[in-house]
Formats: C-alpha cells, structure tokens, sequence
C-alpha cells in the first residue's frame, strides 16, 4: 500500500516508520522544514528507544521518504493518515483541531484519485463527520472517505506497541475505508492482533475512553495509596492483590505522583468537554481530573515534611524530570509543579535527568541542573526520585549519603525497598508504602 502521513510528531512519525518497516511504502509530511532536514541527516525530532535505527532502515530501503511538499506527497497515496497536533486550547480545555483541518483543507485541493483520510490525532467525537464534509467542500474526488485509526502507543514503548497492539480499532462508514484499513494492518491481523471494526464516532470516542479509563486506575490506586499510608498496609501489595484479579488487571496500578504526559491530562479535558456539549455529566472522569491536579501540587508536602517541616534554605535534589522514562518530553510532568513549590518555599533546588535536560531547562528556572545523579546529591538535604528512569533503580546510597548534607529519600516511584535504603543510613518515604505493616511483618 502506498501511503502518505501528514505530519512527524510522535505519532505520525513513529507510525510511519513501522508502517514502512512492515513494507508500505511511505511518505512523511511536514511542513517544518528544519524538522524534515534534520530527519534527513539522521537526527529524530523526539528521544524514542529504537526510532533512528528503525527510520534509517527503512529509508535505506528506499520504503520511507520525508518531505515538505504536500501535493508531491499525496499523488499515488491510498490511504493518508492525519497524525498533527490536536492540542488542549488554550481557555476551554477542548481539543484544538485548527491543524487536523487545516490539514484536510489542503489535502483536499491536493488529491487527485480517491483515497481514504484516517485521522491518527487524538480528536472528538464528530471530527472524522466534518472532515467528510470539508473534504466534499473542497472538492475532492469522488470516493475519498474519511475514516478514524486512534493510535495507543505510549512514550517510550511506542515501536513495540506499534508492532504488538492489544487491538487495532477501525471506525469508518464506508466499505471501502474498512479494506483499505484491512489491507494496511494484514500484517498484524496475521499476527493475531484483534482488528475492531466500529462506526466513526464509536472509534473516536474509543481512544477517549481508553485513556481516561486508564487515568482513572492511576488516581485510584493512588487514592487507595493515601489510605495505605494511613493505615500501615502496602500499596504495592495491595495493587497486586488486586491486580490479579483478571477483571481488574495488573496494569497501570503503580502508584506514584500522578499522571502527567501528553495525553491523559488533555484527554481527560476533552472528554469532558465533549460530555458538557452533549449535556451529560462525567462525575467520574470529573473527579480524577481533580485528584490528579490535586496530587501533583501535595507531593511537595511530602518533601518538606521529610526535611522537617520547612523548606527555607534547604537543599533538595530532584532525581528524574520527564513525565516517565524513556522520553525527553515533560509536557505536564509532575517535576513542574514539585520544583516550582519547593523554590516557592524557599528550597534550593538542584535536579538530573538522563535525556530530558533540554526541554526542561526551559521550564524550570532557577533550578540547578547536575551531570549526573551523584553530582545533583552532593550537599542535599532530601533526594527525590521524581521519575523511574532505570539507571535510578540501583544507585549506590551509601556513597550518595556521604556527600549528603541530610539523610532523606523520598521515593514518589517506589522503586526501593526500605530495609535497604535505610542500611545505607538514609530515612525513606516512598508512596503508600505503610510504616505499621512493615513493622508488623
Ligand atoms: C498514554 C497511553 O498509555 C497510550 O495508550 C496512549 O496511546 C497515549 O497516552 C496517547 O494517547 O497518545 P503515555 O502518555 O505515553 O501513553 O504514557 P503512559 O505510560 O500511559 O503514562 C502516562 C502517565 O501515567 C505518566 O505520568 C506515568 O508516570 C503515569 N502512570 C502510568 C502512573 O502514575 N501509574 C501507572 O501505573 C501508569
């Protein structure tokens, strides 16, 4: 199949390039002309695991090609996927799709045989209907259908989430749209991937509902977390205790600081504002909108009340800064609103991250950025770990606690165990993790 997908952010890019990898033949727009130079020389726009070799190869092929020329890139296409941003905007929460028809405006005039649209972006319920219609609008040839391809991938893991989908969901209207999408996903269907046909507005809505199904695990078990530190139990035991219940399921139970990312806080958004212009309440995605915006601004508490209950003049060392690891991206990351409470009051804030310096930097002033993790301790009252990038998983504390100026850890990932950071003379607090159950044990 030869197909054309506008726009190379995270989706579009990643997309495409494991389309081409499963043998397509695909074009990658973009009208950042910087963005499309720097692919061509090898440089990824974003930090993904496997992506420059995956681009390379492909190109090397001669399977995957990048360009900024629309009309060029859309001639022989069959299928062409819209994967630009659909931003929260700015004001109202709802899902800004200046780009996605601006976007199908252009294609429009562009097209000249029938292809299937499928819209990748994120986008509300009824998008994929007035993409149908400015398509017709704008004249574009008979045939061409509009159909919706949420993606699932998540930062990080995203090539093999591509590779290895849960499900693939198909919404359109039209049979044609049904094949086109059929033939471009055989390789996974061979692979046993499920391929969900549903109407349009189903599929749209689909991605919504998936994402804030998961939003709402994560602020349960971190609700559920509160409790555990309340009443000396062990969230970690307590979320596999659960977990393997088969109807409740293992995943997306740690609890930690709360979500952040590209995705779980504008999606949220956006469902509800979908629910408020369709008249019909959403009290619990409503609700974990709050504990999550309400969890992200206690985890500072947790940080002054390890360092004695003032933070004025202390020194507290931020491990991790990004959303999660495996990405540069920080976008809502819960670092944010922690380094800001701590310099508001009155900490020194000294922090490492392994990738996500640069776009941090930016984001964060007046926070000291270290090389590494031992270097970001030295003098700390408190280290956190913010983020549970893997090279934090096995620090030597010991040798951090000597150059420590205090003696406190505090774990928002709960990736130690407190037997063995208090052998290394440091006091923990992880998450939900019950003084009284331990020592009961
Ligand atoms: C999320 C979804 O997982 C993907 O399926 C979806 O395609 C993507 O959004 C999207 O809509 O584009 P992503 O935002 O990359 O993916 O990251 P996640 O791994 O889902 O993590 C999101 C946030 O939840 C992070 O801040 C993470 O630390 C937090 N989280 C996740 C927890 O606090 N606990 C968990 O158990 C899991």
């Amino acid at each position: 199949m030869r197909i054309t997908m506008i726009g190379t952010g995270y989706v579009g890019l990643v997309s495409g390039a494991c389309l081409a990898d499963f043998g397509h033949e695909v074009t990658c727009i973009d009208k950042d002309a910087a963005k499309i130079a720097l692919i061509h020389d090898g440089i990824m726009p974003i930090w993904e695991p496997g992506l420059e070799g995956l681009v390379k190869s492909n190109q090397e092929r001669g399977r995957l090609h990048f360009t900024t020329d629309l009309a060029g890139g859309v001639a022989d296409a069959d299928a062409v996927f819209i994967a630009v941003g659909t931003p929260a905007r700015r004001g109202d929460g709802h899902a800004d799709l200046t780009f996605v028809y601006a976007a199908v405006r252009e294609l429009a005039k562009a097209l000249t045989r029938p292809v299937v649209v499928v819209t990748k972006s994120t986008v509300p319920v009824g998008t994929g209907d007035e993409i149908a219609r400015i398509l017709a609008e704008e004249g574009a040839p008979a045939g061409c259908c509009a159909a919706s391809n949420p993606e699932f991938l998540r930062e990080g893991a995203a090539i093999a989430d591509f590779k290895h989908p849960d499900r693939i969901i198909v919404g359109a209207e039209e049979e044609r749209a049904r094949e086109v999408l059929a033939q471009i996903y055989r390789p996974l269907f061979l692979n046993k991937a499920p391929l969900m046909f549903t109407g349009r507005r189903t599929a749209e809505l689909i991605k919504y509902a998936a994402n804030a199904f998961l939003a709402t695990k994560i602020s349960f078990i971190n609700e559920i977390a509160d409790l555990c530190e309340a009443v000396g139990a062990d969230v970690q035991d307590v979320a596999r205790g659960i977990g393997l219940d088969n109807r409740i399921g293992a995943k997306f139970l740690h609890a930690g600081p709360g979500y952040g990312g590209s995705c779980f806080p504008k999606d949220t958004l956006a469902l509800l504002k979908t629910a408020e212009d369709a008249g019909v309440r959403q009290r619990i995605v409503s609700t974990v909108v709050e504990v999550n915006d309400a969890r992200k601004a206690e985890m500072a508490e947790r940080v002054r009340d390890a360092v004695g209950g003032s933070l004025a003049g202390k020194r507290i060392a931020l491990l991790g800064l990004t959303f999660k690891p495996n990405t540069d991206d920080m976008r809502d990351s819960p670092s944010i609103p922690l380094a800001q409470a701590l310099i508001a009051g009155g900490a020194i804030v000294a922090a490492f991250d392994p990738v996500g310096r640069e776009q941090a930097e930016p984001l964060l002033p007046g926070v000291e950025f270290a090389a590494n993790a031992y270097a970001a301790a030295i003098g700390a009252d408190a280290l956190v770990i913010v983020t549970e990038w893997d090279e934090f998983r096995a620090l030597d504390l010991k040798r951090m606690k000597a150059t420590m100026a205090g003696s406190a850890l505090i774990d928002l990932r709960n990736i130690y165990d407190r037997e063995a950071v208090e052998a290394a003379g440091l006091s923990y607090r992880g998450i939900g993790r019950g003084v009284v159950a331990k020592a009961a044990q």
